[in-house]
């Protein structure tokens, strides 16, 4: 059978997909980026070959998404990762109509179609206050490694309200809590909710209308899952897959290549005549 692959290279992770000719997931790989972004993608998707066992050659189409999809050199193509994120997110919950991804250095709210078209989007353009860049700087200022940010945060009885807006601020402020005798678990509750409410701002932008699609490595963090569905007063759909949702997409567009240039069937030829 034929595999499409999908790889979205970000600029904090590198998620690779392969899928199978019904758009079933049959392994994903992730590695960080660094800053040889040519290796990061040829890596991930050696590794998600050996994860699937699939050989190279079963591989008949690669889409290439993210910041660095023009640097996934073995890629047949390339397609946003705005546009791969809306598709992967209707493909994995077909009731969505908003989509916010939250990544290492941007967040994105997008509106789409039934059918996973794009009908709108907005980003934080200059400013990393909503972003997953902004929680990175108070997990260093706290000394908190990041798959623990938001079970710490979650603790919290009394958050702190954090009042900058400005991720080269974040640290200073995070500091001056601690040496107000503040409690880690509330400032850092304090930072979610900070970045709950400007990414609530970004999605009111495109319009909030359900179901709502968490995507993105921030999907990981439990807190920010918590901080958001409790300021936009909905349930997001997360799953284990969230954070691959993007390569996700790039990998069913280049299924959607394999089929279209596939000789018709006895079957659709008749239907076409
Ligand atoms: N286990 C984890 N626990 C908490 N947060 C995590 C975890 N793994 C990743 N993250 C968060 O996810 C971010 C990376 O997400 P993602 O891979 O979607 O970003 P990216 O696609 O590289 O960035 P961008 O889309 O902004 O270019 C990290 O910076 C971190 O904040
Ligand atoms: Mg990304």
């Amino acid at each position: 059978m034929a595999h499409a692959a999908g790889v979205d290279v970000g600029s904090t992770q590198t998620k690779a997909i392969i899928i199978n000719e019904k758009g079933e997931i049959v392994s994903r790989a992730l590695t960080d980026t660094g800053a040889n972004v040519v290796h990061a993608a040829e890596e991930a998707f050696s590794r998600a070959l050996a994860a699937g066992d699939i050989f190279e050659e079963e591989v008949e189409y690669v889409v290439g998404t993210g910041y660095g999809r023009y640097r996934v050199t073995f890629g047949n193509t390339q397609v946003t990762e705005i546009s791969c994120h809306g598709r992967g997110a209707v493909h994995l919950f077909p009731g969505t109509r908003t989509v916010v991804d939250m990544g290492g250095q941007d967040t994105k709210a997008i509106r789409v179609s039934p059918a996973g078209e794009i009908i709108d989007f907005c980003m934080n353009d200059k400013c990393a206050a909503g972003t997953g860049r902004f929680l990175g700087a108070a997990a260093s200022a706290l000394d908190i490694p990041l798959d623990n940010l938001g079970n710490t945060a979650l603790r919290s009885d009394n958050p702190v309200r954090i009042s900058t807006t400005c991720t080269v601020f974040a640290e200073s402020e995070v500091l001056s809590w601690l040496g107000k005798g503040k409690k880690i678990e509330d400032i850092l509750w304090g930072v979610h909710k900070s970045i709950a409410t400007r990414s609530a701002g970004l999605l009111r932008r495109v319009g909030i209308e359900e179901e709502v699609t968490f995507t993105g490595g921030v999907t990981r963090n439990v807190g920010m899952v918590e901080a958001l569905s409790q300021k936009l007063g909905v349930k997001l759909n997360i799953c284990e897959d969230s954070h691959f949702i993007g390569a996700l997409g790039a990998a069913l567009f280049a299924l959607d290549e394999i089929l279209a240039h596939r000789a018709p069937t006895h079957a659709a030829a008749e239907e076409q005549s």
